[in-house]
């Protein structure tokens, strides 16, 4: 939070200061400092008292407490007057500089810079303050960005109830709180299942589900991170996904061109991620994305109704995902209702037009061969479905 800000802003006026003043204080007990207004003094008369004696074992003169000396040098400093005192820096001997420098570090660390959790609780108590504005509101998020992404933080974001807060400005009136707060809730579940299912129990997935839908497209491709962050490698977020109608936004985004491309190409990611995760955990009595004819002709439409290259790629690898769990329902489906056969054909053959152009012309050799992969692949594993009936939920 500012605390932040303020910090590094007291450590730059205090090196200033210290590096070329640190006698100042022999002299100069009388000066009441800071919170008398009537102080007059500058920092720079408060230099010109001082000796080079050493100031040893004493805060600055008369100064209580190092943050009373803080507040008073940050009260007085002047800065084109630092800056001319800081030039005679220039004229100290090396070893005089080596003293001070050790001076400045004992006294930075014995500045008590706020912990991580310590920011994160100011952040989430101003969230938690109805009345801060809206420009404190978005600082605190941002704050709580960088702050949630190490693990340990994250648990204990989680601890200050740092959710709760957090799930509240997804209800934000603004959309800039509400992606970043999608954000931040996507950062914190990231390989973590203990927020992970903290964020699953409040109803953060269903709004979620909706921004990623809304069609604005920063906050969707945050949502969508978001969900992402929340679902993999966790059943119950799995399970919860597919109960809030997730397979439909994803058949959405994917389906509609108009769409934010970096949108479109999360959705197919999220599609392979989940079809890999329900090859490595197979259990036939869980739900299932894939038993949506309507979402699996999503991914395959996209191989030959794309012009962008690394969606059409992103497409396959879901399709290659689609295939290894061995599931003749799907395999059925992938050839009756998607037609993927021809669909692979139609982007060799607009793919083979791409490389004898030459533009992208390699990139466009990579994808045609990792189509003709996944269609060997595919009529190997269709010749050993044994009886191709139209599966029942089409
Ligand atoms: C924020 O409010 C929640 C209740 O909504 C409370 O549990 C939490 O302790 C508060 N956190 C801070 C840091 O004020
Ligand atoms: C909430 O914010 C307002 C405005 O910044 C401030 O005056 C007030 O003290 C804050 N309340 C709490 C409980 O922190």
């Amino acid at each position: 939070m500012r605390a932040g800000g303020v910090s590094c802003a007291l450590l730059l006026t205090l090196m200033l200061l210290w590096t070329s003043e640190v006698g100042f204080a022999a002299e100069d007990r009388q000066i009441k400092p800071f919170r008398g207004e009537d102080v007059s003094a500058t920092a720079a008369d408060m230099v010109s008292a001082g000796g080079e004696e050493d100031a040893e074992g004493e805060l600055a003169g008369g100064f209580a407490s190092l943050d009373g000396m803080l507040q008073w040098a940050i009260s007085h400093s002047d800065p084109v007057k630092l800056k001319e005192k800081a030039s005679n820096v220039q004229q100290m001997s090396v070893d005089e500089l080596k003293r001070r420098q050790l001076e400045i570090k004992e006294l930075v660390e014995k500045l008590k810079v706020p912990s991580d959790a310590e920011l994160m609780r100011r952040a989430i108590n101003e969230l938690n303050n109805s009345s801060i504005s809206l420009e404190d509101r978005q600082h605190a998020l941002d704050e709580l960005l960088v702050l949630v992404e190490p693990i340990d933080n994250a648990n204990d974001f989680c601890k200050l109830s740092g959710i709760a807060a957090v799930v509240r400005e997804l209800g934000s009136a603004n959309s800039k709180i509400r992606l970043t707060s999608a954000w931040v809730l996507g950062k914190a579940s990231q390989n973590n299942p203990l927020v992970q299912n903290q964020v699953l129990s409040s109803d953060a997935l269903k709004t979620l589900l909706e921004m990623a839908r809304s069609g604005v497209s920063e906050e969707g491709v945050k949502a969508l991170y978001a969900i992402s962050s929340l679902v993999r490698n966790n059943d119950q977020g799995l399970e919860l996904f597919i109960a809030e109608q997730g397979g439909l936004m994803l058949q959405d985004v994917m389906s509609n061109p108009s769409v934010d491309i970096r949108l479109r190409k999360k959705a197919v990611l999220l599609v392979a991620d989940m079809a890999d995760r329900q090859l490595e955990n197979p259990d036939s009595k869980r739900p299932s994305l894939f038993r949506s004819c309507q979402l699996l002709k999503s991914v395959v439409d996209l191989t030959s109704s794309t012009t962008d290259l690394d969606l059409q790629e992103k497409a396959l690898i879901a399709i290659r995902s689609l295939l290894q769990l061995d599931s003749s329902e799907i395999l059925v489906v992938l050839d009756m209702f998607c037609g993927l056969d021809k669909a692979l054909e139609r982007m060799k053959e607009r793919l083979k037009e791409l490389a004898v152009l030459g533009e992208e012309g390699d990139f466009a050799r990579d994808i045609e061969s990792l189509g003709g992969e996944i269609r060997t692949i595919f009529r190997r594993k269709l010749e050993a479905v044994e009886q191709p009936l139209a599966p029942q939920f089409c």
